[in-house]
């Protein structure tokens, strides 16, 4: 699949997407976000598949924001369809996913940047990333999840000086408040990414589909999340899986895990 902002690779069972506009440290302009959604619909889609990894082109930036040279003459109406498609197109899409995805943070992460990070399941930074949601200096607020991502991970007391200061914070920082699960160098970013991807794809793909919407419903106020955990377990102990991860075990050998 040829892509304009995008580079995709499949190596094993990853799938590799990376935001290509260094020039604009990979800044989220609309034409991006449309390839995003395909991108990341294709890789849920395929059974070749496991998991996912983004990341962004160059040494300086996972993604600074969203496009700033396309807010130019926005109003409320195109404020709310800009905010309404990024959620719906690729950050619900992404967040929402039935595969693991990993966000490699190797540079600068800011607005929408952040926010593509906090979609993902994963995150691991370089120890010279940078993390903030800077839109309060332009007269907004986040709009694709930031709020309410940024608050679930973080709580609201950080949520909100981050987004009130809109300071930038070190990948240190970050890993001290629960924003990214670990922080190595730029050489050890796709590497230690892989290695945790590679682990999680040992286990069985549904069961991870099944973890993932579970968890997330525990940050919904419309599901009840103890009912989802319900339904997903049974929707597990009815796969073929279940029946080779539990005979398996018995039988005193790796588990062979088909997906089924
Ligand atoms: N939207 C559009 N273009 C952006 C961008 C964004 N969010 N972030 C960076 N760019 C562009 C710059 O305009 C510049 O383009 P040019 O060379 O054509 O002028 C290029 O990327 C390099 O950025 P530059 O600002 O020169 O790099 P820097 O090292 O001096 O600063 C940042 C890096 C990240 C601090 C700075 O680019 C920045 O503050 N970006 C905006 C961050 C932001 O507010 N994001 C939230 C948007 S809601």
């Amino acid at each position: 699949m040829a892509f304009e902002n995008l580079l995709t690779e499949t190596k094993g069972r990853i799938r590799y997407i990376t935001i290509n506009r260094e020039s604009k440290l990979n800044a989220l302009n609309k034409a991006t976000l449309a390839e995003l959604h395909t991108a990341f619909t294709d890789a849920f889609a395929s059974p070749e598949v496991g998991g996912i990894i983004i990341t962004g082109a160059g040494p300086k930036a996972f993604i600074a924001g969203a496009d700033i040279s396309e807010f130019v003459g926005l109003g409320t109406d195109g404020g709310r369809e800009l905010a309404t498609l990024g959620h719906t197109r690729v950050f619900d899409v992404i967040a929402n996913g039935s595969k693991p995805v990993i966000a490699a943070v190797n540079g600068f992460a800011l607005g929408g940047g952040l926010e593509m990070a906090m979609a993902c399941h994963i995150r691991i930074a370089s120890d010279n990333a940078k993390l903030g949601l800077p839109e309060a200096t332009l007269g907004i607020i986040p709009g694709y999840g930031g709020t309410q991502r940024l608050t679930q991970l973080v709580g609201r007391g950080k949520a909100l000086e981050m987004i009130m200061t809109a300071d930038m914070i070190p990948a240190a920082d970050a890993y001290q408040f629960g924003l990214v699960n670990y922080v190595v160098s730029p050489e050890e970013l796709i590497p230690k990414a892989e290695e945790l991807l590679n682990k999680i794809l040992k286990r069985a793909p549904l069961a991870l589909a099944a973890a993932i919407a579970a968890v997330n419903a525990a940050t919904r106020s419309d599901v009840n999340g103890f009912e989802t955990e319900i339904i997903e377990f049974a929707k597990c102990t009815g796969t073929d899986d279940f029946k080779e991860g539990v005979a398996a075990f018995l039988e005193k050998r790796p588990a062979e895990f088909k997906g089924k």
